[in-house]
């Protein structure tokens, strides 16, 4: 798998390390980016000496006793711990994943936390997400349609109909994928990124919207779809085992049917 190591430059400086108590026998170190708008010694990365006897299997089960029993300044996001919010998504020894769903038995050394790449961070290991979420609003996520729904049941969808969906609604929006495209780091202001392509084609293929065909004029755009330069990171590194990679290359594959 592709690793996406943040540069270890000068400007990070060593930060502060917390012990572990001296009877402690099975002890890791998580090394865990620092920077605060209210705090003039950024960036660090502060060094926490973890007893594993005392927490769960998880990177996130780490960071909550990090925080709740050695230093509460830690900030990260967390909601559901079972990998269905995306709100732990950080970029951990070197890869971009979700917090809840990365064991800690399978870092062999320290373990590295960084927040996303290539984000503003507002805290710690909370990264800016407001310009991905606008590009989201930008495709409408939701069922356009104007034929009215039976008024006496939902809208259906034979089971090949719904197939069609699988691999695409089960995204969480962690953006680890958006985050880890070398075309969205450098063009994220014009180009999509694979997790909002991804949405787009959820939509795009559900057989009840009626605009497909706009979505897809609103994608033709040599930015906007087309920035995608079929580097697969986002596939690689997606922690829902999710394809955006694919998803890209068939909407461009539409694309051309619509022109033909
Ligand atoms: S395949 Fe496209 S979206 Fe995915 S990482 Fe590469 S350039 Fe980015
Ligand atoms: S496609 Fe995967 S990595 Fe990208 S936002 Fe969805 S769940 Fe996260
Ligand atoms: S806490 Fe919800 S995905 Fe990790």
């Amino acid at each position: 798998m592709v690793e996406l190591r943040l540069p270890q430059n000068s400007r990070i400086g060593v930060g502060k390390t917390f012990h572990a108590a001296p009877d402690a026998k099975n002890v890791k170190r998580f090394k865990i980016y620092r920077w605060s708008p209210d705090d003039d010694r950024n960036p660090v990365t502060d060094t926490y000496e973890v007893d594993l006897d005392k927490i769960g299997p998880m990177v996130l089960d780490a960071l909550i006793y990090i925080k709740n029993e050695i230093d509460p300044t830690l900030s990260f996001r967390r909601s559901c711990r079972e990998g269905v919010c995306g709100s732990c998504a950080m970029n951990i020894d070197g890869h971009n994943t979700l917090a809840c769903l990365k064991y800690i038995k399978d870092i062999n050394s320290d373990v590295p936390i960084y927040p996303l790449p290539h984000m503003p961070v507002v805290k710690d290991l909370i990264p800016d997400l407001s310009g991905p979420y606008a590009q989201l609003r930008e495709i409408d996520p939701w069922l356009k349609a104007d034929t009215p729904p039976p008024p006496d049941k939902e809208r259906l969808q034979s089971e090949d109909e719904r197939k069609k969906l699988d691999g695409l609604y089960e995204c969480v929006l962690c953006f680890c994928c958006s985050t880890s495209c070398p075309s969205y780091w450098w063009n994220g202001d014009k180009y999509l990124g694979p997790a909002v392509l991804l949405a787009a084609m959820r939509w795009v293929s559900d057989s009840r919207d009626e605009y497909a065909g706009e979505r897809l004029s609103e994608l033709e755009d040599s930015m906007r779809l087309y920035a995608c330069r079929t580097i697969m990171n986002c596939t690689q590194t997606c922690p829902k085992g999710l394809n955006p990679a694919k998803a890209i290359a068939e909407l461009k594959h539409l694309q051309v049917e619509r022109k033909m």
